[in-house]
């Protein structure tokens, strides 16, 4: 099968390599679409140590069921699927309570570290466990359904800062996942919600997807601005979509007393917070990781409108293609969103 091999950091290149047989209880995909994220250009460099080659990357994937391995009983042949990228045990005390992002045994499609090697889905195709896969309804394009992963991301992370509906709210960058939580945290009732970011282009995405007001700045500009929109209160929620010192801390800079600031970026491995301020504010920090069981809901969102993914998707371009969009988003050319690869497509070179 054509894959697209990440032979040496920074070397990625398409490659023929042999398709694989999908394992007791594992289902072979053949892949429509898969979504490339940030995580693997951050890991194509060797920065992140989460990519080590020789890897196959890629976890944001849908497709079509082409085989299915022994024990493997809930899905037929010709199914349209997508699959979580969390590979959780389903047996462990996290993965028993439905929190399958904290599974101890947790590996993620696409990814080699230390610890395990896993490949993924930039490739015709892939094999995975049957108990992470979502069936697709028909409505869903695959190109769509490759945006679920961040969009499960996204209503995660709203899930865990408890929205009930109603609060007012602060999302703290416009990339891809700060787009989607400000559409879920809208979805999930927000009533004003607000959008921070240093790029204006970014932020004029922010306003077509529907938010209240942006800001441009960070740190002092971004806190006094928000003191403005609310008369001095703090919003009730922050979300913190980018994950650096300053952002952090404009971030608990915003919440109101007793309010809530949603950790989902991490760029920065550390930082420091303002410790006195959050206790005697009552401010409450919570983590947000990858997602937990949120795909039928984020299936739902898209379907009825409520969550907009198509202005999100850059481009859907075939494997072949995949090399150079790997390139110029490290390179971070200016307004790239998400890029979608599509094994089944031929690219204009080799058609050519
Ligand atoms: N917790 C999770 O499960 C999870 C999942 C996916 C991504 N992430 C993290 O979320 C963060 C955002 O991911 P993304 O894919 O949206 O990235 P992205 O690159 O698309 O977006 C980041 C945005 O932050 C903005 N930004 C940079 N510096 C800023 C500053 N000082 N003030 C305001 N805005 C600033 C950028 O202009 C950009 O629009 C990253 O840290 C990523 O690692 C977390
Ligand atoms: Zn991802
Ligand atoms: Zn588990």
């Amino acid at each position: 099968m054509k894959a697209l091999l990440l032979s040496e950091y920074k070397h990625l290149a398409v490659a023929d390599l042999p398709t694989p047989t999908p394992g007791a209880g594992e289902v072979l995909i053949r892949v429509a679409a898969c979504g490339i994220c940030g995580s693997d250009v951050h890991g194509y460099d060797g920065t992140s140590g989460r990519r080590i080659p020789p890897l196959v990357m890629g976890h944001e994937a849908a497709g079509v069921v082409a085989a299915l391995g022994t024990g493997a009983t809930s899905y037929r042949v010709g199914d349209r699927v997508t699959f979580d990228s969390t590979v959780y045990c389903g047996e462990c005390e996290f993965c028993r309570r439905g929190e399958v992002n904290l599974c101890n045994h947790r590996q993620v499609v696409g990814v080699s570290c230390g610890d395990y090697r896993r490949a993924g889905a930039f490739a015709e195709y892939v094999t995975v466990p049957e108990r992470i896969l979502y069936r697709l309804p028909d409505s869903l394009s695959f190109s769509d359904a490759a945006m679920l992963e961040a969009v499960s991301v996204a209503i995660h992370a709203v899930r865990v800062a408890e929205v009930a509906g109603g609060e007012t709210a602060l999302v703290i960058g416009a990339g891809m996942i700060g787009l989607l939580i400000l559409q879920a945290a809208r979805a999930a009732g927000c009533s004003r919600i607000f959008v921070a970011d240093v790029d204006a282009t970014r932020l004029e995405l922010a306003r077509v997807l529907g938010a209240d007001a942006t800001i441009e700045g960070s740190g002092e500009s971004l806190t006094s601005r928000i003191e403005q929109l609310t008369s001095s209160r703090g919003v009730d929620v922050v979300f913190e979509a980018v994950g650096r010192p300053e952002t952090v801390a404009a971030a608990i800079d915003c919440a109101r007393k007793g309010g809530t600031v949603a950790l989902v970026g991490n760029i920065a491995p550390e930082v420091s917070i303002p410790l006195q301020k959050v206790v005697t504010r009552q401010i409450r920090l919570q983590g947000s990781c990858a997602s937990a069981g949120e795909y039928p809901q984020a299936m739902e969102w898209i379907a009825d409108g409520k969550i907009k993914v198509a202005p999100l998707i850059t481009a859907v371009a075939p494997l072949d293609d995949g090399p150079s969009w790997f390139a110029r988003l490290y390179a971070r050319e200016p307004s790239l969103m998400k890029v979608v690869l599509d094994p089944r497509m031929n690219s204009r070179a080799a058609s050519a």
